[in-house]
């Protein structure tokens, strides 16, 4: 734990108490300079905390401060799993796929305040610039869960509307299979990625990885009409937080249960929809999204189950 971080959790713990510079010190086990400057750290990291040369430190709000600790504040208490933050990195799926590799337990979170490289569905980029907007990737380990993995990228969708409501009360819509929309533009992207174990032939680990705008503006020119942002102020680790803590939630709910709150988050059903397939565009009415979490598609050539791909809505 990081000096900063443990002076966190100690301003946390002492709740509405004020504490001296002199016992912070002590009880971190360092000069009173190395704590003043690890308060000034965590108020430019967001923390508001009141205090100084004469008066004891107190923490008063996390303010948007994205940190591990404050990360695991917001989450369901005794929630011990490794979280990582980290300035910047080509994309948080990469960093994630390396600990993956290397034994990273079922849910490790890594997030990161911006991405140079953020990767989006079907080679696209994602555009991630700093301070702006949540990018997070979470490892899951495939046989904790009795859910097929095929449903993972869905729960995550419902997480992330579950969590933006109940953070501003605003509700997002679910553009199958995983583009969460606001007010008519593209808010949240999802992009779910498995790594096989050859011999096996199971799968090793899911990354799910996970990016809301929610204040980013001047988006690139491909996508500025498309996209938007959650137009309101939030704190990223409690957004953070809540996403992780709904996905647990709906990983762990039957399979039907899923698909109807999936479904009534849906803006493609009932619509007509296109998309191409086997190198031909097809067009129907989504009737339905069935248990595996395909989209049914009412076309002249009869019912066809979209399992993957990309739709778009015929207006
Ligand atoms: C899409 O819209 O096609 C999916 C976008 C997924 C973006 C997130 S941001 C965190 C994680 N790291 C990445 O490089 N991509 C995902």
């Amino acid at each position: 734990m990081t000096v900063k971080e443990s002076l966190f959790r100690l301003l946390k713990e002492s709740g509405s108490n004020e504490f001296s510079g002199q016992k912070l010190a002590r009880d971190l086990g360092m000069s009173r300079a190395a704590v003043w400057k690890a308060v000034e750290e965590l108020r430019a990291e967001g923390c508001e905390i009141t205090g100084g040369s004469n008066r004891g430190y107190k923490l008063v709000s996390t303010g948007d401060a994205l940190l591990p600790e404050t990360v695991r504040f917001f989450l369901k208490s005794g929630d011990d799993r490794p979280i990582t933050v980290l300035e910047t990195t080509d994309s948080t799926n990469n960093f994630a796929k390396k600990l993956a590799a290397d034994g990273a337990r079922d849910g490790s979170v890594i997030i990161a305040k911006e991405q140079t490289a953020g990767r989006g569905r079907r080679g696209h980029s994602f555009f991630s610039p700093a301070g702006t907007a949540l990018y997070m990737s979470v490892i899951y380990r495939p046989e904790n869960y009795r859910l097929g993995t095929e449903l993972f990228t869905i729960c995550a969708g419902c997480a992330v509307c579950e969590a933006i409501e109940s953070l501003t009360g605003k509700k997002p819509l679910i553009k199958w299979v995983n583009d969460i929309f606001l007010d008519g533009k593209k808010i949240c992207g999802i992009l779910s990625e498995s790594t096989l174990d050859l011999e096996g032939g199971t799968i090793n680990n899911v990354v799910v990885g996970i990016g809301i705008n929610i204040s980013t503006e001047n988006f690139p020119e491909d996508i500025s009409d498309k996209a938007g942002n959650l137009g309101c102020a939030v704190s990223r680790a409690e957004l953070a937080a809540r996403v992780i803590d709904r996905m647990e939630d709906f990983l762990n709910r039957p399979r039907g249960e899923i698909i109807s709150f999936y479904k009534s988050r849906s803006f493609v059903l009932g619509k007509t929809v296109s998309c191409e397939r086997n190198g031909r565009v097809i067009a129907g009415k989504a009737a339905d999204i069935n248990e595996s979490g395909a989209l049914v598609l009412e076309t002249d050539e009869g019912e066809i189950d979209l399992v993957a791909g990309e739709i778009s809505l015929n207006i």
